[in-house]
């Protein structure tokens, strides 16, 4: 084991907030720094929520979702359609349920277990790594968010109104806030990162200097 494994042996980063915050930059920034694997879970519950639209069936439907939830396999990952507003909604549905949440439990873990990892999403560290040694929480205004994930989607030649990316937002951190099973908060010990006037080498900073506080 190199010197860098060894120091990063077990270093799970909890990084949580709702969408469009600047989590999957700044995990992806952070993975790439320090030599860690990443997992944006957020991807989990999207494919589930894929995969029970393939079907016909309500995301909302307990038993459809917790079995494509079980059935789901790594390539699931990978589909192209697994962003936009169907999909949003969809994954906000299944992820409210908590057999799906059981189900996706253990690979979120897992993932994490040989090297350590990075994972953004909604309940890393209150749910699946409580005892992670660094917990961010980013988050960000509303509007500040919703201009963000509009300027994506028109970057990808997806023109939707501005006014309807902020409602459906709304309603999703609603969702997600709301829900009995997980719901979305900062953990107690998290550090809060708020991206509104922040550029993605600020955030960045922030969070490595949270890191090199938790491990000197
Ligand atoms: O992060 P992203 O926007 O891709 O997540 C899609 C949806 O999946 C969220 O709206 C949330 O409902 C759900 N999610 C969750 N727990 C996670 C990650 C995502 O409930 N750890």
């Amino acid at each position: 084991m190199s010197t860098h494994e060894a120091a990063n042996q077990a270093l799970v980063i909890a990084i949580d907030g709702p969408a469009a915050a600047g989590k999957g930059t700044l995990a992806r920034r952070l993975a790439a720094a320090l030599g860690l694997p990443y997992l944006d879970t957020g991807l989990l519950y999207r494919a589930v929520g894929r995969r029970v639209l393939d079907l016909g069936a309500d995301p909302a439907e307990p038993d459809a979702a917790a079995a494509a939830a079980r059935s789901l396999v790594p390539e699931d990952l990978a589909r192209g359609d697994l962003r936009g507003p169907a999909a949003d909604a969809a994954a906000a549905s299944v992820a409210s349920i908590p057999a799906v949440r059981a189900a996706l439990l253990e690979f979120q873990r897992g993932f994490a277990t040989a090297s350590g990892a990075v994972l953004d999403g909604r309940d890393i560290g209150t749910v699946i790594f409580p005892d992670a040694k660094v917990k961010l929480f980013v988050t960000a205004t509303l509007p500040a968010r919703a201009r963000r994930r509009w300027a994506e989607l028109a970057g990808k030649g997806t023109e939707v109104p501005l006014a309807r990316v902020e409602a459906d937002m709304r309603a999703r951190d609603a969702m997600d806030a709301a829900r009995l099973a997980a719901p979305l908060r900062p953990a107690a010990d998290a550090v809060c990162l708020d991206t509104t006037a922040l550029d993605p080498d600020a955030v960045f900073a922030q969070a490595m200097a949270a890191v090199r506080a938790a491990r000197p």
